[in-house]
């Protein structure tokens, strides 16, 4: 029995460190160092090698390194083959500590105090409450809910919207799509926090952008093909949307001449809102070869028919 893992090598350093003291039992490859291949049971992977399941025919169970997993082409892993991600608490913690940040930042509109100290101007926005600003997350996962329960605690007007209907104190619960045009017109700060798949591609689109009140902002942490750039260029320089945390974005990188890097009202980073962090990760990993070997259910088992 052996595993191998596949992304980021530095952090894999720190796995592979994390296994010995761990799980010294199961013998650990950094890619693309994968020992025996017909050894290897588990397989961690940001993206999955090509015929990755001819290589390694014994493989019994497969972690996508983050918490999404729409980097995997879900159609070419066996069906049979468990999927599991890691929406750990590590990269929740992260998300948690970006998104509000994004929030605070939009909330005191930062981001015209950057262009005015750019500018030497010296003029004050008039300050509104929290309790006054309606916040919306779309996506009420792992990580909307951990994000939601972090901002109630500033008393902002909160709201959700996800596929299934959610009960959550505190915050408005909208579902699906008939349910996304109501909670959109009552949000000022919109942060996405969706998995890319069919249905989320390119959502964040002009009707939806243009179906916000006028002056709402937006915090975009899913995953960026769900982004129509040009549609938020040109909220943005109508007005339409004041301004737009942006963490995702397809392709990444951006061009050099992409608008987005200089643009005034867009800060933008490079898809660092969060990152699982291997001391969780690792933990999560191991809970889920041992409920593996015992039948038990997975935590964080990939749905085949939803793709997230
Ligand atoms: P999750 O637990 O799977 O939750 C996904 C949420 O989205 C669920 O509430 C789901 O609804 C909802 N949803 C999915 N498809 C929908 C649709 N068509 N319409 C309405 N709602 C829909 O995922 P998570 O752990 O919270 O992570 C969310 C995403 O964050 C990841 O997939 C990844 O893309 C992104 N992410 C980004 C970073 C970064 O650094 N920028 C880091 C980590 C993750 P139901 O509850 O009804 O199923
Ligand atoms: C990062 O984007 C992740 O999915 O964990």
């Amino acid at each position: 029995m052996a595993f191998v893992y596949k992304a980021d090598p530095v952090r894999g350093a720190e796995w592979a460190r994390l296994f010995a003291a761990k799980a010294p039992e199961i013998p650990f490859h950094i890619w693309p160092d994968i020992g025996l291949p017909e050894r290897v049971r588990y397989l961690a992977a940001w993206t999955l090698p090509e015929g990755f399941e001819r290589q390694f025919p014994n493989v019994e169970l497969v972690f996508s390194t983050g918490a999404g997993v729409d980097q995997f082409d879900l159609s070419k892993v066996p069906p049979a083959l468990p999927v599991v991600r890691l929406a750990e608490p590590g990269v929740v913690a992260g998300m948690v500590e970006y998104a509000t940040m994004a929030v605070l930042a939009l909330h005191r509109d930062l981001p015209a105090y950057i262009e005015q100290q750019r500018q030497g101007k010296w003029a004050a926005h008039r300050v509104h409450a929290a309790a006054k600003r309606r916040v919306g997350i779309l996506g009420m996962g792992v990580l909307g809910r951990a994000v939601l329960t972090q901002l109630r605690g500033f008393g902002f007007q909160l709201a959700g919207w996800s596929r299934t209907r959610h009960e959550f104190e505190g915050v408005t619960c909208y579902a699906g799509e008939s349910e996304l045009w109501g909670m959109l017109a009552a949000t000022d700060i919109l942060v996405c926090l969706l998995p890319l798949t069919s249905e989320t591609r390119d959502i964040l689109d002009a009707k939806l952008l243009n179906a916000l009140p006028r002056g709402a902002s937006l915090v975009h942490v899913g995953r960026g093909a769900q982004l129509d750039h040009q549609a938020l260029l040109d909220a943005l320089d109508s007005g339409w949307i004041s301004s737009a945390v942006v963490d995702v974005t397809a392709p990444e990188p951006l061009p050099a001449n992409h608008r987005f890097w200089s643009h005034p009202r867009i800060l933008l980073t490079p898809h660092t809102a969060s990152m699982t962090q291997p001391e969780t990760a690792v933990d999560l990993v191991l809970e889920n070869i041992r409920r593996h070997q015992a039948g038990e259910p997975l935590a964080g088992l990939v749905s085949r028919d939803k793709g997230y």
